[in-house]
């Protein structure tokens, strides 16, 4: 199985503790050059926002709010479909980490053993890792600080310490050159008690060198309170943000060699994993063979021991065992495929069913159909689903023959065992058993090409002379 995997996030959810999960998704996203909001952008078949919202529901959050820009509607919809009971908190303006946690006052006011805040443009973030960032809260920490060692550390906030203590962190306008030299980066996101969130969040000020009210400063003033800061490692690749579009594909890279890992490790193989693009929920069975340049867009479930050959591109389809598909094999949403059913090159199905056993093995579109097992479906088939204002139905009885070029002027049905002979337009429908034959009758006229061939000679040799 692939699909994202987080692991033991059961044993923080044993816990007991209640979990509030803020994400930050406020900001226009200017640097995206994008009609679309920053955070709507996806990455393996899922918005930037939709992934983190999963990883806070993966860490076990029971309450989510989300801290959006004033008027994005479609940020509170894509809310809506991926976390149903999220709250969504406006931040009229926008003045730094620490204001906009606090747009969510309601939410932390609620009141909850750990608080966690995320970054919508953070979407490589894994329920695994923010689990870990809660972690050090249940032994007594105040706050969690989400760390890596980077080698360029420019533009990061810088995580000072003192003889293996944090001390503060450190934005990089208002650090010293001293600290600027340090390469212990915030990764931005962080975990804070419920008991001490409000009354830190509350006290942080904007006196820096951007006027911006700085999330990371509630690591100073719980130093000076004399409570505990926990610093947890993370990859740099993990808590990479999106800015860009650059760093948007970098993303993608990221999450598609972690998607393609864990297919293979699940037991798939990808003949050439750097040409197979996976979405965040597509499932590989056992020994399934995945050939070069094919995409799995979302919704996509695969069972054991299919082959998918190359080029085919696949969305919101269902096969079952056994199941040969391609090259070049387009899967809509709503194709099922029963178990050793296959479909050849060119073959298009949409919100179609292909029976046990059945092929489809050329040229051919399958749309709003139901095919029965054991079905032949003939080179160059199309369901004329669409008279250009209604759709309507196909159905093909188990081990029915279509021959070639048929037309199946949709609604119409073919019964079980049925045959259709090649070149047929299908628009009424036919019984078990039967053999239709729709196709003008064939006339033959004896002793006559030869006379044809000659005078079509003749007008092309009249023609050239003329042009001369
Ligand atoms: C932040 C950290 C920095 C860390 C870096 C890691 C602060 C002050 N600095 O800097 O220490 O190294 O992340 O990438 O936190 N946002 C709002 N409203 C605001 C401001 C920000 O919703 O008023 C959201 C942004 O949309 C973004 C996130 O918070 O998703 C982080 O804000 P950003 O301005 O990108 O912080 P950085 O400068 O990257
Ligand atoms: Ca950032």
């Amino acid at each position: 199985m692939t699909a994202e995997t987080s692991t033991s996030i059961e044993s923080a959810k044993a816990g007991g503790r209640s979990l509030t999960a803020i994400v930050l998704a406020a900001g226009k996203g200017t640097r995206m050059r994008s009609d679309l909001p920053k955070v709507l952008h996806a990455v393996a078949g899922r918005t930037m926002l939709g992934h983190v919202l999963a990883a806070a529901g993966e860490a076990g959050a029971n309450r989510i709010a989300v801290v959006v820009e004033l008027g994005q509607g479609t940020v509170a919809s894509e809310i809506a479909r991926a976390a149903p009971g999220a709250s969504v908190h406006p931040q009229v303006e926008r003045l730094g980490t620490a204001h906009a946690v606090l747009a969510a006052r309601a939410a932390l006011e609620a009141g909850s053993d750990d608080v966690v805040i995320a970054f919508g443009d953070t979407p490589l973030i894994t329920g695994a890792t923010l689990t870990r960032l809660r972690a050090p809260l249940a032994d007594g920490a105040a706050v969690a600080v989400l760390a890596f060692t980077a080698e360029n550390p420019t533009g990061y906030g810088r995580v000072l310490t003192q003889s293996g203590r944090v001390l503060a962190i450190r934005e990089e306008k208002d650090a010293s050159e001293s600290e600027r030299a340090v390469t212990l980066c915030n990764a931005g996101l962080m975990a804070l008690s419920g008991t001490h969130a409000l009354a830190l969040l509350t006290r942080i000020g904007n006196d820096n060198a951007a006027g911006e009210y700085y999330l990371p400063d509630a690591v100073a003033l719980a130093v000076a309170d004399g409570l505990d800061v926990a610093v947890v490692p993370v990859d740099e690749a993990e808590a990479q943000g999106v800015n860009d579009r650059v760093q948007l594909s970098v993303a993608e890279a990221t999450i598609q060699a972690r998607l393609r890992r864990a297919a293979q490790i699940g037991g798939a193989t990808l003949v050439a994993p750097e040409t197979v693009f996976l979405s965040f929920d597509t499932v590989l069975g056992r020994d399934v063979l995945v050939e070069p340049h094919v995409v799995f867009g979302p919704g996509v479930t695969v069972g054991d021991h299919c082959v998918i050959h190359a080029f085919s591109h696949l969305e919101g389809a269902t096969l079952a065992q056994g199941v040969s598909i391609g090259p070049y094999a387009r899967l809509r949403p709503g194709a099922v495929l029963e178990a050793g059913s296959r479909i050849g090159n060119f073959v298009e199905m949409k919100n179609a069913r292909l029976g046990e056993g059945a092929k489809a093995n050329h040229l051919t579109y399958l749309g709003d159909a139901e095919i029965g097992p054991g079905a032949n479906v003939g080179a160059g088939t199309i369901t004329c689903n669409y008279d250009g204002v209604n759709k309507h139905r196909t159905t093909i009885g188990a081990g029915a023959f279509i021959g070639s070029n048929t037309a199946l002027v949709a609604p119409v049905s073919v019964g079980a065992g049925a045959i259709v002979g090649a070149g047929s337009v299908i628009t009424a429908s036919i019984p078990d058993d039967a053999l239709a034959i729709a196709r003008s009758r064939q006339r033959i006229i004896e002793g006559v090409a030869g006379g044809m061939r000659a005078a079509l000679q003749a007008i092309k040799a009249s023609r050239s002379k003329k042009d001369d």
